[in-house]
């Protein structure tokens, strides 16, 4: 009988032991998977396009981890619509830039309250109800562009400001930190704020109907890089341009961006602004995984101009050609886990087609012992109850 039994024993035991190594395997290796919404409040520029690849990037080394993405195209009701619309999506934590800070203070308090996490991204919202915040010091920025310009013009000379959206916290603190900045030179005064909403076309097209004021400046402060080169372009249609120098905000790498306006000399100076896409999802994923992080995540900043203009593009230049790098490393990581997973199939089959053959055996093998101790038992039986009757 214990030989009959063996067999089977020895089958289900490899059976199990199989299931437990491969399940087993798969557990240790599974990193856990989260769904991140994300509401910018606009994607058209390359700053923000930018934003969202350096996210892209780090998400590749999370697979599984999903990312939702939602544009604004500069309309604070949309954004609250489409944030509504992420909520019914199940997203687990909320990244989000809002367009501008009150009408998007209401949505983000709710879904902090609701308990989803949220990470504020450049631009705020007027409460304290968020979870963290990545994002350059805007009111430093400020300071810094004022403290340059007033050396560029040794302490006198006339500005014109041109101001991002409004409501928007950039706008609001990049002006606060450049009028406190300016305080201490009583000789540097702005002759005109004009307000370009972060466009390079509204910028120009302000900027046409204060020419007068244009003729009088000697440098033009934009609060982002594409204003200032709006405001350049008009300059050099009036030929105003040798005249005047132009300081923007961004400093990002790239064709038809910042630094390479910089390269171009069509402006003076640019104060780095980090889009803080990478240090977002890593922020998140913390949160996510109930890692410690920082509540606020300021990133550093600094004015880029002639003297430095050559560094930060070779900078640039390599950290873009390590990321091109590390795109080809994870494709090529992809592949070769593309083939490992078609190679365990395979084996997996494999071994479940052997684990069946060998049960196939043991059951061919069993009926034959069964039947032949059957037989002898009732064999043994007759013989009994023949020799009892005798007797
Ligand atoms: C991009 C942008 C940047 C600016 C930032 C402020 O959309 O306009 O140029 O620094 O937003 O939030």
């Amino acid at each position: 009988m214990n030989r009959c039994k063996e067999p089977l024993t020895l089958a289900s035991t490899l059976i199990l032991l199989y299931a437990l190594f491969f399940s087993g395997c798969s557990e240790a290796k599974k990193e856990k998977t989260f769904r991140i919404g994300f509401s910018q409040c606009t994607g058209s520029d390359n700053w923000r396009k930018s934003m969202l690849r350096d996210m892209q990037r780090e998400l590749s080394f999370h697979p599984g981890t999903e990312l939702i993405y939602r544009d604004a195209k500069d309309s604070s009701d949309l954004q609250v619509q489409q944030i509504r619309d992420l909520l019914k999506e199940n997203i687990d934590i909320l990244l989000v830039s809002p367009n501008e800070a009150q009408p998007l203070t209401p949505i983000v308090e709710e879904v902090f309250t609701k308990g989803i996490p949220v990470v504020v991204l450049d631009r705020k919202t007027a409460s304290n109800l968020y979870t963290s915040f990545v994002g350059a010091d805007n009111y430093q920025i400020g300071q810094l562009a004022a403290t340059y310009i007033a050396h560029m013009l040794s302490g006198k000379g006339k500005i014109i400001e041109i101001v991002g959206l409004p409501g928007s916290t950039p706008a609001i603190e990049r002006e606060k930190g450049f009028s406190d900045g300016l305080r201490q030179y009583p000789n540097l005064k702005i002759i005109s704020e004009i307000y370009g909403n972060w466009l390079k076309d509204k910028a120009s097209t302000q900027l046409e109907k204060n020419i007068d004021k244009l003729s009088q400046a000697d440098v033009v402060f934009a609060h982002n890089d594409l204003m200032a080169l709006g405001a350049q372009e008009v300059a050099q249609k009036h030929n105003l341009a040798g005249r005047i120098k132009f300081v923007g905000v961004d400093g990002l790498a790239g064709p038809g961006a910042g630094i390479e306006f910089e390269s171009d000399k069509i402006l003076n100076a640019t104060v780095l602004y980090p889009t803080g896409g990478e240090e977002a999802i890593q922020t998140a994923l913390k949160i996510l995984n109930k890692e410690p992080f920082e509540k606020q995540n300021i990133l550093q900043t600094l004015v880029i101009d002639s003297t430095n203009v050559r560094l930060m593009t070779l900078q640039t230049d390599k950290i873009n050609s390590q990321q091109k790098d590390i795109e080809r490393q994870n494709e090529m990581l992809g592949q070769q886990v593309k083939i490992y997973n078609s190679q365990r199939s395979l084996l997996d089959a494999t071994i479940i087609a052997l684990a069946l053959i060998f049960i196939l055996v043991v059951l061919a093998f069993i009926p034959g012992e069964i039947i032949k101790r059957s037989t002898f038992n009732l064999q043994h039986k007759i013989k009994r109850s023949f020799c009892k009757r005798i007797s």
